[in-house]
């Protein structure tokens, strides 16, 4: 299963993605990418080392896509390059356990529309041609908002989710999102609430989400453990009696029923 996470900046797409990979790396070999050009996955696993992009490889690029990094817009490169060897040997390995790697695409040229540029054109590829081992998993960890759906770096995900919080920003982003991932296909759609602090504004956005068609895999409280564990530096998962890790327990359940 491949899984994308979206939403408006800020919203926790990040903190999601991570513990969810924390998570699911106990049954699953996890692959974990950060897709956002602005990248903080591996930090937010609490990996504090640099990691290279794929995007300044720039003789990988090179070699697969047969086009320089950042290349100019109409430049003639390979759209369908080889990939099947990436995830392992291009990945950060989380732990011992090497459950759970971590793949850091970096930042993706952008230009006008229907502007592609090797380093997206490696991640569209990754994310399609892909072929995961029935224990093996997929967590894209996107870039906020609805510029990447133009790119449609995440049309081959078996699951997109919208992390919304209360309020109607972030709700109006949930419908863009929504709309365009369905017009590039995406067939599982689904909401996550995060940041709730009560039950009115666990039923706000609910209602809301409601009429957007958009079913609810679970909401999380805003917990000061997910602040405090960005401030420390360390990962949501090593606070598993925490309120925000136990409903992220809940909705990876959700997923995988
Ligand atoms: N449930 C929560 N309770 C309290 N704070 C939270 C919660 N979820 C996320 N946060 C905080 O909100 C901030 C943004 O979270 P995060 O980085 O996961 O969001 P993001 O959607 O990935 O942001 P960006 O759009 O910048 O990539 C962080 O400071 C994080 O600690
Ligand atoms: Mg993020």
């Amino acid at each position: 299963m491949k899984i994308a996470i979206t939403g408006k900046g800020g919203v926790g797409k990040t903190t999601l993605s991570g513990t969810m990979a924390c998570i699911l790396s106990k049954t699953y070999k996890v692959f974990a990418i950060d897709a956002d050009p602005d990248m903080n996955l591996a930090s937010s696993l609490g990996i504090h080392t640099e990691i290279i992009p794929i995007s300044r490889m720039r003789d990988l690029i090179k070699e697969r896509t047969g086009a320089e990094p950042g290349s100019a817009f109409g430049e003639v490169f390979k759209m369908n390059p080889q990939i099947s060897d990436l995830p392992e040997s291009l990945s950060v390995k989380y732990d011992a356990s090497d459950n759970l790697r971590i793949l850091v695409m970096g930042t993706v040229e952008k230009g006008g529309e229907g502007c592609i540029c090797p380093a997206s054109v490696l991640l569209k590829a990754l994310m399609r041609n892909l072929i995961l081992k029935k224990d093996e998993l997929v967590i894209l960890d996107m870039e906020a908002g609805i510029e990447h759906l133009g790119r449609r770096t995440a049309e081959a995900v078996d699951m997109m989710i919208i992390v919304v919080e209360p309020g109607l920003k972030s709700l109006e982003t949930a419908e863009r999102i929504n709309k365009l991932a369905t017009d590039i296909g995406i067939k599982r759609i689904m909401a996550v609430i995060n940041k709730v602090s009560n039950q009115e504004e666990e039923k706000f956005v609910s209602q809301k989400l409601e009429k957007l068609d958009l079913e609810v895999l679970g909401s999380i409280p805003r917990d000061e453990t997910v602040v405090m564990a960005d401030m420390e530096g360390k990962p949501l998962a090593l606070y598993p009696d925490s309120k925000a890790f136990k409903s992220i327990e809940e909705i990876v359940e959700n997923i995988l029923i």
